[in-house]
């Protein structure tokens, strides 16, 4: 058996295929608890290891990556990174790396969902039958809105974004996206058109986010752009819950300025509004986007991967900071 060179920790337990990567050439130690690892231990025990494998609940910043005089590899289980600073772990020289693409179909699926559960009032109407409330067909029960020839406007047409506007085809959706740069893909298979951010509110009838949390994105959905909507839109976010002004987005849909929104992620996470906890136009997942046991597998051996190609000296397949390696 080959000598454990690497101490490494996992900041919670994932699946097993991605852990066995590790065990042959690791001192593994796994945090054992099903909660996320308080942040003194993470202090404490990031002080020791030369690789973190990390999920997007924990906050890695400056005062965890001064704590961490070892580490070489910061590996996301996940694709967002927006939890961890990437400029100042450059600067220290740890590579950053994440798990981009093999969620990407898990998540469109997700958002369409929501978009489906939206439009169609599917959890009302689950709710109303396990209440005892079915009294039989009714003419005016529970209407939702069509999808068929609607608009679907797409922020941030990268992989998911363009998987949940290719899915958008059985229902002859028009599409309309926002990105800074052109998606040709769109344009050619899909006849979609890129417009500016206002445009597309004040023209869609779904609205889905697809943007990464980044300092330029933050409530890009703002009390502003809710106010360009339609009062019969429905907003979906399956990105990051701070892409929208939640506290805004309350007082749209109490207001009824919005006709609905479908939610993954929230503002303060795991924390919900409770005011959107007493809205029935709205659905409220608990961000399981990219959760489906194939995916999760796949993540867990990409995560591996990419944290024992740093240890060992090697270009990780999904770097965020590349830069780090011409200087090591
Ligand atoms: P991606 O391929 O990088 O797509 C993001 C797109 O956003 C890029 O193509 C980029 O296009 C655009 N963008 C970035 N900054 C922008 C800005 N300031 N204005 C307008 N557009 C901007 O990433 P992805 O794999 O699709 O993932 C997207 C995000 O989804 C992740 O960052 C993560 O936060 C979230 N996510 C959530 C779940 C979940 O469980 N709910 C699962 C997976 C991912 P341009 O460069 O052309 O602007
Ligand atoms: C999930 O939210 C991810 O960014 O992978
Ligand atoms: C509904 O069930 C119908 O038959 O129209």
């Amino acid at each position: 058996m080959a000598e454990k060179k690497f101490s490494v920790l996992v900041t919670r337990k994932i699946p097993q295929s991605g852990l066995e990567l590790l065990r042959p050439s690791c001192e593994l130690e796994v945090y054992p608890e099903d909660r996320p690892i308080p942040r003194q231990e993470l202090l404490r025990k990031i002080a020791k290891v030369d690789g973190l494998l990390c999920l997007l609940s924990d906050i890695i910043d400056r005062e965890v990556l001064d704590a961490a005089p070892r580490l070489k590899v910061l590996s996301n289980y996940a694709v967002g990174y927006n939890n961890i600073d990437v400029e100042y772990a450059t600067r220290k020289g740890v590579v950053v790396t994440n798990t981009p693409g093999v969620l990407t179909d898990a998540t469109a699926d997700l958002a369409w969902a929501l978009l489906l559960a939206t439009a169609r009032r599917v959890v009302e109407g689950d709710r109303l039958v396990r209440q005892g409330k079915f009294r039989g067909w009714g003419p005016m029960l529970l209407l939702g809105h069509d999808l068929k020839g609607k608009t679907l406007g797409i922020v941030g047409a990268g992989r998911i974004g363009t998987a949940v506007a290719e899915r958008s085809v059985g229902w002859k959706m028009r599409v309309l996206y926002y990105s800074r740069r052109p998606n040709e893909f769109l344009e050619k298979e899909l006849g979609a058109r890129k417009v500016p951010l206002e445009e597309l509110l004040a023209e869609a009838d779904f609205v889905s986010l697809h943007v990464p949390l980044t300092p330029e994105t933050h409530h890009l959905i703002n009390g502003a752009a809710l106010r360009k909507m339609k009062p019969t839109a429905i907003l979906i976010n399956t990105a990051r819950g701070a892409v929208v002004d939640e506290p805004a987005l309350v007082q749209a849909l109490k207001e009824k300025r919005l006709a609905g929104a479908g939610l993954d992620v929230y503002e303060n996470e795991p924390q919900v509004h409770p005011e959107l906890l007493k809205l029935d136009n709205v659905v409220l997942l608990p961000h399981i986007g990219s959760a489906t046991v194939e995916t999760r597998d796949e993540m867990a051996r990409i995560a591996a991967r990419n944290l024992l190609a740093v240890l060992e000296g090697r270009k990780p397949e999904f770097p965020v900071n590349p830069q780090v390696f011409p200087t090591r």
